[in-house]
């Protein structure tokens, strides 16, 4: 029989009390469940709205039933439990007697899932942090191995400027942190006590809800019961900056794709994060990279599912909220996954140095210095920008590169050139030209580097 079941003479069947259940997703946050119960307990007896010894037994009662969830003989029921807050209520009171059904005293299911809900979120969210951190120290260990490597910056997909492979592995660490900061602004919008809002409009019981939030360590109290029960927010931010870091990493995931194709051979992947052909013997997929960027599809539907599930509903609880924490779940967990995955991925790749710095070559990518070399020496540089883009219309029709051009052909460019020009277009000197901050040149990468290895303490203290 439900718990609610006392106005009402018959009882849904088997099928609509399983389609209206959330028992399954529900297991999720038992912990959180009987920590919210707990503190409640504890504030009622405290408050006296309870006897201290009902107070007691029932915190002992929950106690027992985090043990039982250890030695395997807490059970639901899922003809009886339509979700894990019945489920625990039922199995207190069928334990301790009287005094576990006196723990629901001033509280709904509607104030309790919203607690038990932010709870959950914060839980979801430093497992983020701590996956984050993971792959951040993997990017920034990347960037140190390989400090010295040049490869091609694009624009278009086509050759653009030299780049250090460092900076470009740099770039991700700093999507990476900004997402970081976006689960840090979810966890602090998580984490304000609903309690005590009761189904909607608050309770006539002298309750004091800031102890309950002192007691779970809940830094704040939602301040207008209404929207306490009704708010699922900071899901939307868990689940947007969940979104986002999937796209984040899709586009890594992107780049290592074509990065370990046969046409640009700049990594090989590990052999551990690599997987064979059923028919076709050579093959060496990256399909970890592939799915983690398939998954971000799902991660997009889960926040998008989410603004549908809310754009439509009234104050103050609706039960088509129940669907809130499933994709909450999916994106969380599938982010956490997917930042596993490629940071153990990426600390095992190998940098083919001299593919990249070969074609970091190609493609006239020197030609914005040539360009700047004349606007140095007083050519307008719109002027300069057409004198370089005849000259590398020359070098194509001859089949050379910039740094193949010899005095005499610059010279009948243009006068301004001389001979310091030759030797600077190297794709090495190109790139430490790069002196500005934030720039490519090794210079302002060790830089760059000194403020990513903060930025990574600052995250430790977080996850530690
Ligand atoms: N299982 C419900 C949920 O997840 C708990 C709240 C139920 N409240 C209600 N008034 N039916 O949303």
């Amino acid at each position: 029989m439900a718990l609610w079941s006392g106005r009402f003479e018959d009882s849904p069947s088997e099928f609509a009390q399983a389609f209206g259940a959330s028992l399954e997703t529900d297991l999720n946050m038992i912990h959180e469940d009987l920590a919210g119960s707990a503190a409640h307990a504890r504030m009622l007896g405290e408050q006296g709205i309870i006897s201290p010894e009902d107070a007691q037994a029932i915190l002992e009662g929950l106690e027992a039933i985090h043990h039982s969830m250890h030695d395997g003989t807490f059970e639901v029921d899922p003809a009886v439990d339509e979700d894990i807050h019945m489920a625990i209520e039922r199995i207190l009171t069928e334990r301790i007697g009287e005094a576990g059904a006196r723990l629901h005293t001033g509280r709904s299911r509607n104030d309790q899932v919203a607690l038990d809900t932010r709870m959950m979120a914060a839980n979801l969210a430093d497992e983020i942090w701590r996956a984050l951190w993971t792959l951040e120290g993997v990017l920034i260990s990347l960037a140190k191995d390989y400090d010295d490597v040049v490869m091609p910056g694009y624009t278009h997909l086509q050759h653009a400027q030299p780049v250090l492979f460092s900076h470009h592995m740099l770039a991700y660490f700093w999507m990476f942190a900004r997402d970081f900061d976006r689960i840090t602004e979810a966890y602090n919008q998580a984490t304000l006590n609903p309690l005590g809002a009761a189904a909607l409009a608050g309770t006539s019981y002298p309750i004091d809800r800031s102890k309950v939030a002192e007691d779970l360590g809940l830094p704040g109290v939602i301040p207008n019961s209404l929207d306490a029960v009704s708010d699922r927010d900071f899901l939307l931010d868990l689940e947007y900056a969940c979104a986002v870091a999937m796209m984040h990493l899709s586009r890594l995931c992107e780049e290592i794709i074509l990065w370990s194709t046969q046409e640009f051979n700049f990594i090989s992947l590990p052999d551990t994060w690599s997987t064979g052909s059923s028919i076709m013997p050579q093959k060496k997929n990256p399909d970890f990279a592939e799915l983690v960027r398939g998954k971000t599809g799902r991660v997009v539907g889960d926040l998008v599912g989410l603004l549908v599930l809310m754009k439509g509903l009234p104050l103050a609880y609706n039960k088509d909220m129940q669907e809130c924490k499933e994709g909450a779940l999916d994106a969380a967990t599938t982010l956490s996954d997917c930042l596993l995955v490629m940071a153990g991925m990426l600390a095992d790749i190998t940098v083919n140095a001299e593919v990249m710095e070969a074609a970091a070559a190609q493609g006239f990518t020197a030609a914005t210095d040539v360009a700047d070399y004349l606007a140095k020496r007083g050519m307008p540089f719109r002027e300069a920008h057409e004198v370089v883009g005849k000259l590398v219309l020359d070098c194509e029709k001859r089949g050379i590169g910039l740094e193949d051009l010899t005095l005499e052909d610059l010279k009948a460019a243009s006068d301004l050139f001389d001979d310091d020009i030759l030797g600077t277009l190297d794709v090495r000197s190109v790139v430490e030209a790069r002196t500005s901050f934030g720039g490519t040149s090794s210079a302002s990468v060790a830089q760059q580097l000194e403020f990513a290895e903060e930025r990574l303490a600052q995250m430790r203290s977080l996850v530690e």
